[in-house]
């Protein structure tokens, strides 16, 4: 029994060893990039402990001189004493700009390829967490790890270089003093070793509370209207101060912790001084020094003192940096899709451009991670030039096939192709086939920006005049027109400032401009009165353009015009037939 438990514990010890590698590991794969902007800061540091080496030195003399222990020219020392000085400041402020240039570009180039690795996550493992959390991820830790790149090796070599060379310049002159200086080591390694483990876990409750925070945050201002609606202002502000008594609490118990530590070395370090002080004094009493040494090892000792607490302070910072590491690695190894065949696809649609595509799927079986199973042997086809719709009660499924025709879902088993009319080519539904996709989703999702801005999204070099052909056949037209600025008219955050059937009518202008062989939409008309709905709906039908269109739908007024209607039912795809034109009423 006994030894079973050692071997799990040790299993785990590894685990925990692993992890940390892999995070170091991760950290330096980064760092290794960033190889000249480290040695540019580690050379500048270098240099300002030579100058103040240097300086420490030249204050020796100076002293010496003045109280008649040298004979020297005290102006000549004088004036390199101060020239150094101000060459410090100069230096300090040169390394200050060029440090903060380097680490906004370094901070800037991380988090683009974090943002770039994110927007490429297989959709339902990067949904797994909350946006807010997402977000924390995103600017915390991504900060922390491009802040700790550019530092932490280079102050290593330079806190390294400077604790032996201020400790050899002591040493040569005096190995005593040297040895009283160092003498709070041991104190400082033992006391941080005993703080590690709780540091760890520190900061990522930490990390996981700021996430949680920025997640409320986020919730509360984005849902405002529905938080003023439901009265639910006190009970919101209240949620809010439950997470920071929260938060408070778990830092202020690290933080008891922590000051203990701090406290020790800290009286460690006073004690210290006070014996280099008193060794100091000793020394000059009995000849062994002069005025000027006893002045320098005390400069010298302090510099030691706090070099030393500098080194030990890249423990807590490497800590810091691998748990970011470890959190930015759980969002950068999840399954990312592929967007390899985008060539082929292009090809295949340029060959079918004329004639359209057709898409296929069959015994599709499709289970959401979080456990709901919503297809279990389900076919669907469409063609070009056909209108199909999918019905079903609400949650049946509807825009989940949406998803994986849009491989948005990857469903669990089953074939999901689309095939050309004019070559016999078949390709499988993958990312780079949502290229041949226009989609009109549920809900508002026009984003900030202008009008024309949004529908350049989709199409990049899209004309004023392709713009307004695509508002007129979605019947936007009209409500754009009167608007003072037209398509330059600016939407808000979530289209807020349009009702939802203008936002739905922009939303499917969208999609038309995009002009892609296969259009789907997602109960798109919902809030369109009957006669909108009809107009737009028999404008697409007129294009000719050898669309293939599928919609969702709940409303009859839409089923008249289709030309086939499934019925989602019992994780199954069925056709209807004939259509239920009269089963729906109006
Ligand atoms: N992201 C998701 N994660 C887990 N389950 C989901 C998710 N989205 C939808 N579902 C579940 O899948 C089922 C089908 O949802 P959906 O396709 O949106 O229905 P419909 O569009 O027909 O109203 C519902 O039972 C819903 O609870
Ligand atoms: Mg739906």
């Amino acid at each position: 029994m006994k030894e079973k438990i050692y071997e799990f514990l040790m299993r785990l010890r590894e685990k925990g060893h692993r992890r940390l590698i892999d995070e170091m590991l991760w950290v330096y794969r980064y760092a290794r990039l960033y190889r000249k902007q480290m040695f540019f800061y580690t050379a500048l540091g270098l240099v300002g402990t030579a100058v103040s080496l240097l300086s420490s030195l030249v204050s020796r003399d100076m002293v010496d001189i003045i109280t008649g222990h040298e004979t020297g020219l005290l102006v000549r020392t004088f004036a390199i004493f101060i020239g150094l000085n101000v060459g410090n400041i100069f230096l300090n402020q040169t390394s200050t700009y060029f440090s903060n240039r380097i680490s906004i570009s370094v901070d800037n180039a991380i988090k683009a390829d974090v943002f770039d690795q994110m927007l490429v996550t297989d959709l339902e493992s990067l949904q797994k967490y909350h946006t807010g959390d997402l977000l924390t991820r995103w600017s915390n830790d991504a900060s922390t790890i491009s802040g700790g790149i550019l530092n932490w090796i280079p102050n290593l070599i330079i806190y390294t270089v400077r604790l032996v060379s201020t400790f050899a310049m002591v040493f040569y002159h005096d190995p005593w003093f040297a040895l009283i200086a160092m003498l709070g080591m041991p104190v400082s390694i033992l006391t941080t070793r005993h703080m590690l483990n709780k540091m760890r876990q520190t900061n990522n409750s930490v990390a996981a509370m700021n996430a949680k925070m920025t997640g409320f945050n986020q919730e509360t201002f984005s849902n405002i209207q529905t938080i003023k609606a439901f009265d639910m202002i006190r009970l919101y502000s209240r949620h809010l101060r439950g997470l920071q008594a929260e938060y408070l609490d778990m830092r202020m118990t690290f933080q008891r912790l922590s000051l203990t530590a701090s406290a020790i070395m800290s009286l460690a370090g006073l004690a210290i001084s006070y014996s280099c002080y008193a060794f100091g004094i000793y020394r000059v009493w009995s000849g062994a020094i002069s005025y000027g040494t006893m002045t320098m090892f005390l400069a010298l000792s302090g510099s030691l003192s706090t070099t030393l607490n500098q080194m030990i302070s890249l423990i807590p910072t490497a800590v810091g940096i691998s748990v970011a590491a470890g959190r930015l690695i759980d969002i950068m190894d999840m399954p990312k899709e592929s967007f390899a065949a985008g060539r082929l696809v292009d090809e295949f649609w340029e060959k079918n451009r004329d004639a359209g595509i057709h898409m296929h799927l069959t015994d599709i079986t499709y289970r959401y991670r979080a456990g709901t199973s919503v297809f279990s042997h389900a076919e669907f086809e469409a063609h070009p030039h056909e209108i199909v719709a999918l019905v079903g009660p609400s949650g049946e499924g509807k825009t989940t096939l949406l998803r994986i025709m849009l491989s948005l879902l990857h469903p669990q088993s089953g074939r999901a192709y689309v095939y050309g009319s004019a070559t016999p080519d078949m390709i499988k539904l993958i990312p780079s086939t949502r290229r041949l996709f226009s989609y009109v989703p549920q809900g508002n999702t026009m984003f900030s920006g202008t009008i024309a801005e949004n529908m350049r999204n989709v199409k990049e070099n899209a004309s004023d005049e392709e713009i307004v052909d695509a508002l007129k056949m979605a019947c936007a037209w009209e409500f754009v027109e009167r608007l003072p600025s037209g398509i330059h008219s600016p939407i808000g955050e979530r289209g807020k400032n349009f009702s939802e059937g203008q936002a739905q009518r922009l939303s499917i202008a969208r999609a038309l401009l995009r002009r892609a062989p296969i259009l789907l939409l997602d109960e798109a008309t919902s809030a369109l009165d009957p006669a909108t709905e009809e107009a737009l709906l028999k404008n697409i039908m007129r294009d000719d353009y050898p669309r293939t269109c599928i919609v969702t739908t709940h409303r009859a007024s839409v089923l008249d015009i289709c030309s086939r209607v499934y019925e989602i039912k019992d994780k199954r795809c069925v056709p209807m037939n004939p259509l239920p034109a009269n089963r729906y009423p109006k």
